[in-house]
């Protein structure tokens, strides 16, 4: 019988988040397999424990007590064709960008406007990962989940997934109580760009058109150019959601900053850009001691080195209280806070 990968105790897990905060775990846990998990569950499982997959979206504030459960799997491997659809499963333990960069050597579309987002396969459902005009669910056929409760595998169809804005239904019902094992994806051989964000349609025109090679590319050079390298400077990209705000205060805003971005989001509502917010208020760049916003997207908080959770957390509230007094719009944390 294989046994679990790896366990460690007392682990230190500054090399295991992007933020580069100095916490520990009192046990981590790698897994590989769905099997693994049946045993470690078998008995109940720990009475307490946490997903960790790369640590890009998390923000320890304290010395984690549980368990922290890691998978490892790092298989890529196609499911399955059928006329431009192709079928791909990958390993909740793949790191995101293999993932892209394997679809699009292959001439697969449908994930490369998502190039370089940091973290594993198995976070991308969770928070629906998206990016210039795109989002893991566009792509997501289903997800394989152990079931804590059942010790069940189970897939779960992605109309089953309740997806929306960074949003799922692994953050909601299932938080808890599921641990993805890997994610099937429905890919297609028929180009499909989508350039309509930002300076994406420029940018991949400048490198000679709509490949798929000339967009990774493109998103690449932008995320590049706006976002800090998490390997350089501790962060877990934006640290805030973009909030979504009635119709008649979108209109107040828009009367006195009609330069605002806006964009519609569902049930009658408008999205507002929280980096735009925090940008106005005046706190783009503002670094107080060891946390700063970054200088060219104010919707990353970055570790100026050695800054624990608690400062990271104090500082983003002050950065909340200021939109809040300047625009009356309350924004919130996208990175989850342990
Ligand atoms: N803006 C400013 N100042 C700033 C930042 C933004 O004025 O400091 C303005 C921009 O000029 C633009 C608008 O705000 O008009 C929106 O900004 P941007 O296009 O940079 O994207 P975003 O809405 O701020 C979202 C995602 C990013 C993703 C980008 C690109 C969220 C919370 N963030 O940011 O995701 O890369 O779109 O699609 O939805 C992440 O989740 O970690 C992440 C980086």
């Amino acid at each position: 019988m294989r046994i679990m990968i790896r366990e460690f105790h007392h682990i230190d897990l500054t090399a295991r988040n992007s933020f580069r905060v100095a916490q520990r775990a009192a046990r981590l846990v790698e897994f590989d397999r769905a099997d693994d998990l049946g045993r470690l569950f078998a008995d109940g499982g720990p009475a307490e424990w946490y997903l960790l997959g790369g640590g890009n979206n998390i923000l320890f504030t304290r010395d984690y007590e549980g368990t922290l459960l890691t998978p490892v799997g790092r298989t890529i491997e196609r499911l399955g064709e059928e006329g431009d659809r192709v079928r791909v499963r990958a390993e909740a333990g793949v790191e995101w960008d293999d993932l892209v960069a394997w679809a699009v050597e292959r001439g697969l579309w449908g994930l490369e406007n998502l190039s370089l987002i940091p973290g594993t396969v198995g976070a991308a459902p969770v928070q629906n990962i998206g990016a210039y005009g795109a989002e893991a669910k566009d792509t997501i056929e289903s997800v394989e989940m152990f079931c804590t409760e059942t010790c069940n595998t189970l897939i779960l169809d992605a109309s089953h997934c309740g997806f929306g804005y960074r949003d799922s239904v692994f953050k909601r019902e299932l938080r808890g109580r599921a641990i993805i094992t890997a994610v099937r994806f429905a890919l297609s051989r028929t180009p499909q760009p989508r350039l309509g964000y930002g300076d994406l349609e420029r940018e991949t025109a400048a490198r000679g058109g709509a490949t798929l090679r000339n967009i990774r590319e493109a998103v690449c050079a932008i995320r590049r150019a706006k976002l800090p390298d998490p390997a350089v400077t501790g962060n877990a990209g934006s640290f805030f959601k973009n909030p979504a705000v009635d119709r008649p205060t979108a209109e107040r805003l828009l009367a006195r900053w009609p330069d605002m971005p806006h964009y519609p989001a569902s049930d009658d509502r408008v999205k507002l850009a929280a980096g735009w917010l925090i940008d106005r208020a005046g706190w783009k760049g503002r670094t107080e001691g060891r946390v700063g916003v970054h200088e060219r997207q104010a919707l990353v908080l970055v570790n100026r080195g050695g800054a624990t959770g608690a400062e990271v957390t104090a500082f983003a509230a002050r950065v909340r209280q200021a939109v809040l007094e300047r625009f009356g719009v309350a924004i919130e944390t996208e990175v989850n806070i342990l």
